[in-house]
């Protein structure tokens, strides 16, 4: 009889698990609503989008994060004060608050981290944080501001937490493909065989969870490997360890058609390069026209809403 229960209880654990698992998407959508500090999110806007806070007065967060192009730049590498010019493509500010760390190599353990990066990269914005607590401090409108939402002067930590609060409230839901996974609406069969070559070419193995990408560290060119190049911001400049090179955090799909062009180098200059080469170069095989045409219908269901800051701000 107590054999008998054992074997019965262990099967029933057994079904429970494959019901689980079958019955777990392996992304799940982003909340419709996610509480953020309203008043430090619109002092972070303010500073997002302030070039005085460069050091040629020339360069705010917005123009290598544009708006208008889902949060990422239209150009394949960034370009900062005095006209210089990165080596990498920005990737998209929206829902960067999902990712598990910040920049291509994971380097910011988080947005408040990460803000004081550009601000501070000769080839960025190139200021020092006793120069931007001058610039906040001297601006009458800055000064009441942060009295308002930190009741102190302005200070160089509290611009940042503005900054990443604003990035947090940047968060684009109701996708047509989250509202396939909460069951409101439907995906059509093209968009549908899209998902399931997702799934069934292994895609999914990177690119999956909230953020369909941006939760952990994968190779470019697992299968067949892909150039190098001493300019990489790849997990390689962090660790040294030759393993590393060309390893990078997976890239969120999310809002991916507007983001052009693509990968660490910009180098994909169409979404359809970008999935050629991401099959060729991490899969091991090419794929076909009808094949690219059902993945593209597929990822052209991730794009969401405009952030509600946005339109508040009239953007
Ligand atoms: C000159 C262009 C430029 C400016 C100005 C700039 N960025 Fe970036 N941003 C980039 C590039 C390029 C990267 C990727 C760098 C890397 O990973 O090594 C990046 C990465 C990021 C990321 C990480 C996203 C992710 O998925 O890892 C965030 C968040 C971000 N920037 C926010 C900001 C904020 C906030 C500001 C203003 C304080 C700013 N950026 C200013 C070009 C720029
Ligand atoms: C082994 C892990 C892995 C697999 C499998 C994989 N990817 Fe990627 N994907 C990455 C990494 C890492 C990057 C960033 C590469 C770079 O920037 O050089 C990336 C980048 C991308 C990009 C460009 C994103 C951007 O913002 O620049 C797209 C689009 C993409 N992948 C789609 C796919 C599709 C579709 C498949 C399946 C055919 C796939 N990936 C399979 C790891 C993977």
């Amino acid at each position: 009889m107590k054999l008998l229960y054992k074997t019965v209880s262990v099967w029933m654990v057994l079904v429970w698990t494959a019901w689980g698992l079958y019955a777990q998407e392996p992304i799940q959508p982003i909340p419709k609503h996610l509480s953020y500090n309203h008043a430090k999110a619109v002092l972070g806007y303010r500073l997002f989008i302030d070039p005085a806070l460069s050091a040629d007065g020339t360069v705010a967060c917005v123009n290598c994060h544009s708006f208008g192009h889902g949060g990422a730049d239209p150009r394949p590498v960034s370009v900062g004060v005095h006209g210089k010019k990165g080596h990498v493509n920005a990737p998209t500010v929206y829902n960067s608050y999902f990712n598990f760390r910040q920049f291509w190599n994971g380097r910011a353990k988080d947005l408040k981290e990460q803000a004081g990066g550009p601000l501070h990269n000769p080839i960025e914005m190139a200021m020092r944080p006793h120069q931007v607590e001058k610039y906040l401090n001297q601006n009458g409108q800055y000064r009441r501001l942060f009295q308002e939402v930190y009741a102190r002067a302005p200070r160089y930590t509290d611009a940042l937490d503005a900054i990443a609060e604003f990035e947090k409230a940047l968060y684009t839901p109701d996708c047509r493909f989250d509202r396939y996974l909460r069951k409101e609406a439907d995906l059509t069969p093209l968009q549908k065989r899209g998902y399931d070559l997702f799934k069934t070419d292994g895609c999914i193995t990177c690119h999956n969870g909230i953020n369909i990408g941006g939760n952990s560290y994968q190779k470019m060119g697992l299968i067949i490997p892909y150039p190098w190049s001493a300019k990489a911001p790849d997990r390689f400049r962090l660790t040294k360890n030759p393993m590393d090179k060309n390893v990078f955090k997976v890239p969120t799909l999310r809002n991916i058609v507007l983001t052009a062009p693509y990968f660490h180098d910009g180098s994909a200059k169409t979404l359809k390069e970008a999935l050629q080469k991401m099959a060729y170069h991490n899969l091991g095989f090419e794929l076909d026209k009808k094949e690219i045409e059902a993945l593209e219908a597929f990822l052209k269901t991730l794009t969401g809403r405009t952030p509600a800051i946005l339109k508040e701000m009239g953007m």
